[in-house]
């Protein structure tokens, strides 16, 4: 009997840090336990290479006319750093409660674990279910995708199917699960600002020159107005209205602000005028600082004029907000506004990441959706209604799953996104979590939407 809590502490286990070259092992070692269990429940496993950590394609065929679902995860997470945070090591997981703890159990290893223990209960309850699946579980999702839109160019073949289905997005209370209908996208990059060639004696050069931290810190200061918004030209050109459906869906939610503002543990919130928090982060775009650097870091003091100073910045955007439009935008108004005595470069660190929308949109609602996903939605609601004892909410989330526009624009595949993840999990967070009562339902009601998706 397939038991998902030790399958996951197995694969909590292996130090899967894409983002980390000193953890090439350890992604290695997530890689071989998947596809080791993936073969062990039936299907025929590949490791496929990719420019840096291969995909691994599992599949279990059928007849031309079953229906074809594809099952995305991926088995990288986020650095565990500051290590100091974490109650029980990272790479070691724990239970406490009905919750696992460790890196990566939220994301994405539990929820990606969900789906394999369904398919698991399902295939040995239903050994001859005219359904064809293919996990596709990829090891770059955490620093971007980067291997993932050469692969799917290269194998589209392959990957012809009625849909794609993942859980890799949240939800706001374990009884109310969320079926995720847009995700913001993403554009990436830094700024390096250089003053003098070498770092200077504070004493003998200060007051000749700009610091390049005061004058990066005047270009960020710039590029927010104190009302909340982002001080940029055309920034907010293309977002469009919300419609009505969504912000009464969204209402549903029934969260509080107050509450809200204590799990931040914020005095106060800082949001674009005429939007809610639980709006702004959903409908709207921003401009963050993910990171700024430069000069003496270290205990006490040291009486330097850094030559060089870094930010780190990233843009969430919503739908008909392109990546690349953005960026020339930002680009262009970075230049007009740095001071002219210091130099700098820009450098992307991603080609972008498009805003993604998902059916059902429920205000116009797609002629051309295919009879098996529509079938799929159906699935999702009823038996997340029937495990969950509340029947779904079609939310936007805030976050990104960089593959998802991909799927749609080179496949033709739209994605049923089946949150499972809640506030308190961590996510790229110390003490991480994954609450095991989630899962569990998670497992019995997926299993029940793939049975139904066969059905037909
Ligand atoms: N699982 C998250 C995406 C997510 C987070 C969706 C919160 C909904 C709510 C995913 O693993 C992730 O963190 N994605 C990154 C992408 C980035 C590294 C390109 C993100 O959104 O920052
Ligand atoms: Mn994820």
């Amino acid at each position: 009997m397939f038991d998902p809590v030790e399958k996951l502490k197995e694969f909590v286990r292996h130090p899967s840090i894409s983002a980390d070259p000193s953890a090439k092992e350890g992604m290695k070692g997530a890689r071989e336990f998947v596809a080791g269990l993936l073969t062990s429940i039936g299907f025929s496993t590949e490791i496929v290479p990719t420019a840096l950590h291969p995909i691994i394609l599992a599949h279990r065929g059928g007849k031309p006319e079953w229906p074809h679902v594809i099952i995305y995860g991926h088995y990288d997470v986020q650095p565990a750093d500051p290590l100091n945070l974490w109650q029980t090591p990272p790479f070691e997981p724990q239970i406490r409660g009905h919750r696992i703890y460790g890196r990566g159990t939220a994301d994405n290893k539990g929820p990606l674990m969900t789906h394999i223990a369904a398919v698991a209960r399902l295939l040995e309850r239903r050994p001859d279910l005219p359904l064809r699946i293919t996990f596709m579980i990829e090891g770059e999702e955490e620093t971007g995708s980067p291997s993932f839109l050469p692969f799917i160019e290269k194998h589209k073949d392959r990957l012809q199917a009625d849909f794609v289905y993942l859980s890799d997005t949240g939800i706001p209370r374990p009884d109310q699960v969320v079926i995720t209908c847009g995700l913001r996208g993403l554009t990436l990059f830094d700024v390096v600002v250089t003053g003098s060639k070498m770092d200077l004696h504070s004493g003998l050069h200060g007051g000749v020159l700009r610091n390049p931290i005061q004058a990066l810190a005047e270009l960020c200061a710039s590029l927010h107005t104190p009302d909340g918004r982002v001080n940029v030209p055309g920034f907010y050109d293309d977002v469009l209205e919300v419609e009505p459906w969504e912000r009464a869906e969204l209402a549903k939610l029934g969260q509080s602000e107050e509450q809200y503002r204590e799990f931040l543990g914020i005095p106060a919130f800082h949001a674009h005028k005429g939007y809610t928090p639980f709006e702004a982060t959903r409908f709207l775009p921003t401009l963050e600082f993910n990171g700024i650097g430069g000069g003496y870091q270290g205990e006490g003091t040291k009486t330097v004029i850094p030559s060089k100073a870094f930010v780190k910045i990233s843009c969430r955007l919503v739908p008909n907000q392109n990546p690349e439009k953005i960026r020339d935008l930002l680009y262009k108004t970075i230049r007009e506004r740095m001071p002219k005595d210091v130099t700098f470069e820009l450098v992307d660190q991603h080609q972008g990441i498009p805003y993604v929308v998902v059916p059902p949109d429920r205000s116009n609602t797609p002629k051309d959706q295919s009879p098996v996903l529509a079938r799929a939605f159906r699935a999702a609601d009823a038996s997340i209604t029937e495990v969950f004892g509340k029947q779904p909410l079609y939310l936007r989330e805030g976050g990104s799953v960089p593959i998802i526009a991909d799927i749609k624009r080179v496949l033709g595949l739209d994605s049923v996104l089946f949150g499972l993840f809640l506030p308190e999990d961590n996510l790229h967070a110390p003490n991480e979590s994954f609450d095991l009562n989630v899962m569990e339902k998670g497992i019995r009601a997926s299993e029940k939407i793939l049975e139904s998706v066969a059905k037909g």
